[in-house]
Parts: C-alpha cells; sequence; structure tokens
C-alpha cells in the first residue's frame, strides 16, 4: 500500500496531520507514505502548482490522500499557475473521472443543519460527480468581441463514452444502495445536457432493478433543501456536482464533515475533503479534520478493500461527533488536534 500524501495549502497542513495519526493508530501493515508539495506550496517552492514530480509520485502510488488547494497570494498568477489548477491537473492526469460524495446525516447533528432536524435526519445521499470534463476542461479564453469587448469564454461539452463511464458508476453505486438513481442536468436548456440525459436513459437498461430518474439543476438545487431525503445516488456533471456537493454538506451541517473519492477503472483513488483550503483560518489549529479522517476511510474501502477498518475509522468519527467533541464549524471549540486526539482514542 503505497501512499502519496499530499497535503496542499492552508489548513490542508493541518487536517492532514491528524489523518496520518489515524491511519497510524489503525497500525495496518505493509503501509508506506511519500510525501509531496502541491498547490500554492510548491508554487512558492519549484514555480509550480503540480511539479512533475509529484505527478510521477501521484501516478505510482497506490491512493492519493489530498489536503486542500487555494492560496490568496497566488490569486493575481497567470490561471495555469494557480494552486488550484493543481488539483484539477492530478484528476485528469490520474483519470479519476468518478468522484463519489456522500452526505449523511450523523445522529446528534442535526440542530447544526441549516434545515430544519426532521428534514435533515433524512439525509443519506451519493452524489457521483464527474471529474475529468465539462466546461471544467473545454476551450477557454479570453477575447474581443467584434464590438472591441471584452469576452470570456468556457466550452461545455461531454462526448457519450465520458458520459456511459460515468453513468456505470452511478448506476453500480445504486446497485450497491438503494437502487435509486436521479440524473441532474439542465436538458431544458443545454445540448450537452440532452446528450447526458440521453446516455443515461440507454445504459439503464443494463440496470433494470435501479429506478432511474431526471432532475434540472435548479430544481434539484430547491429539492435538496425541501426534501433531501428523496435522494439516494445523484449523479450529475462536473460543474453543477461541484455546486450541488457544497450545498449538501451545509444540509448534513458542515462542510467539515464530507469526504470525497476520486476514481478511475481501476482500485486507484485520490481521496480529499471536499472543502478548500480555508485561508481565512489556515494556522490557527481549528479546523476540523473529520472530512479528511472520512476520506482516509474512503481509501482504505475503495483503493484497498479494506472494508472493515473504513467502518471502524467512520464510527470513530460519528462517537466523537455524538460525544459533543465538536469544532469551531459545528459551533464547538475543539481544535484540530483535540478532535484528532478523540478519533484516535476511539480507534484503540
Ligand atoms: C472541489 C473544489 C475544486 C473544484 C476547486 C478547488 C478547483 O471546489 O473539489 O469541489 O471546483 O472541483
Ligand atoms: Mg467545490
Amino acid at each position: 500500500m503505497h501512499i502519496a500524501v499530499l497535503p496542499g495549502d492552508g489548513i490542508g497542513q493541518e487536517i492532514m496531520v491528524e489523518a496520518l495519526r489515524v491511519l497510524e493508530a489503525l497500525a495496518l501493515p505493509g503501509m508506506q507514505l511519500s510525501h509531496a508539495d502541491v498547490g500554492g506550496v510548491a508554487y512558492h517552492k519549484h514555480g509550480h502548482p503540480l511539479p512533475s514530480e509529484t505527478v510521477v509520485l501521484a501516478k505510482s502510488a497506490d491512493a492519493v490522500l489530498f489536503g486542500a488547494v487555494g492560496d490568496p497570494s497566488c490569486d493575481n498568477l497567470e490561471r495555469h499557475l494557480r494552486p488550484e489548477q493543481a488539483v484539477l491537473g492530478l484528476r485528469k492526469e490520474m483519470q479519476t473521472f468518478a468522484n463519489l460524495r456522500p452526505a449523511k446525516m450523523f445522529p446528534g447533528m442535526e440542530d447544526a443543519s441549516g434545515l430544519k432536524p426532521e428534514i435533515a435526519r433524512t439525509i443519506d445521499i451519493v452524489i457521483v460527480r464527474e471529474l475529468n470534463g465539462d466546461v471544467y476542461f473545454g476551450q477557454k479564453g479570453m477575447r474581443k468581441t467584434a464590438d472591441g469587448l471584452r469576452e470570456g469564454y468556457d466550452i461545455m461539452s461531454y462526448d457519450e463514452s465520458e458520459v456511459r463511464r460515468i453513468a456505470h458508476v452511478a448506476f453500480k453505486t445504486a446497485m450497491g444502495r438503494g437502487r435509486r438513481l436521479c440524473s441532474v442536468d439542465k436538458a431544458n436548456v443545454l445540448e450537452t445536457s440532452q446528450l447526458w440525459r440521453d446516455v443515461m436513459v440507454e445504459t439503464s437498461a443494463d440496470y433494470p432493478e435501479v429506478e432511474l430518474s431526471h432532475m434540472y439543476v435548479d430544481n434539484a438545487a430547491m429539492q435538496l433543501v425541501r426534501n433531501p431525503g428523496q435522494f439516494d445516488v445523484v449523479v450529475t456533471g462536473n460543474l453543477f456536482g461541484d455546486i450541488l456537493s457544497d450545498q449538501a454538506s451545509m444540509c448534513v451541517g458542515s462542510i467539515g464533515l464530507l469526504a470525497s473519492a476520486s476514481l478511475g477503472e481501476g482500485t486507484k483513488g485520490l481521496y480529499e475533503p471536499i472543502h478548500g483550503s480555508a485561508p481565512d483560518i489556515a494556522g490557527q489549529g481549528i479546523a476540523n479534520p473529520s472530512a479528511m479522517i472520512l476520506s482516509v476511510a474512503m481509501m482504505l474501502r475503495h483503493s484497498f478493500g479494506m472494508e472493515t477498518e473504513a467502518v471502524r475509522t467512520e464510527a470513530a468519527v460519528a462517537a466523537v461527533l455524538a460525544k459533543g467533541v465538536l469544532g469551531h464549524d459545528l459551533g464547538g471549540n475543539a481544535s484540530t488536534t483535540e478532535i484528532g486526539d478523540a478519533i484516535v482514542a476511539e480507534l484503540s
């Protein structure tokens, strides 16, 4: 088990420390860790947010643990040198096209949700976000219109093979759960979405046990706060998935609780919290490491087939929340280290 450890920027550094303590507490045999720079940290040290050594390491490892990237001191750099490009580049280089973002209510955390407790209690969703295409990776640029006005553009597109492969991941995910799949698109306006919808319908023939439904993204955003309990698995494109997963996180109480797995065709994956580098609180030791630790659990499950250890880790995070050891994001005052200590204590 060779794991590439890329803490990145801001709170990424702090939460990674706790994630590695959890891995140590699990005492898994045959684990090898290799560290590398990514994001703003890498830019300042090596002149590029995604140095080639980091790419080589990430591609040779069995799994990548990724903290966060984003550094305000890089905001005025050319786009290809900005920290965010590092995670996009890694997702593309590793061909991790399927991003699983589970959003599940932790018992006892209902009051932290922006929703009414009785509605919040019903949340148990997996968002399957396509990660290698869409407007994120299309042609983009700045140009001048015929009238000499500045114009920015980003092309949105999916070809059918890209939609088909994410559809299979989504249907398989639904097969392992409640067998309901909601495909979110904007087919009333976008051709990209019309193709998306057509391919979802075609692929559904291979999964007769799964009930497929479709929803426009604006309605999905509304339904997510009105009645989130109606969703089991949601599959959507890169941009809509980015937005809906942040929204889902606040429905379960805090973005500090949501983990993600980015997977390709094999077992190799990139695991990261869905939150960013949070420069406003970086260095204060108050970030919630739970999402990073839950990402470790996802790595154990998806890359190493260690379901028992994954469940143990998730149970430890849930137990610590249930005991009221809450970070600042959840209205408590436990520090990053105190939350890490409590989770490690649960595990041992
Ligand atoms: C996410 C983030 C990234 C994204 C950024 C940092 C490029 O918001 O993982 O959700 O937009 O995918
Ligand atoms: Mg996002």
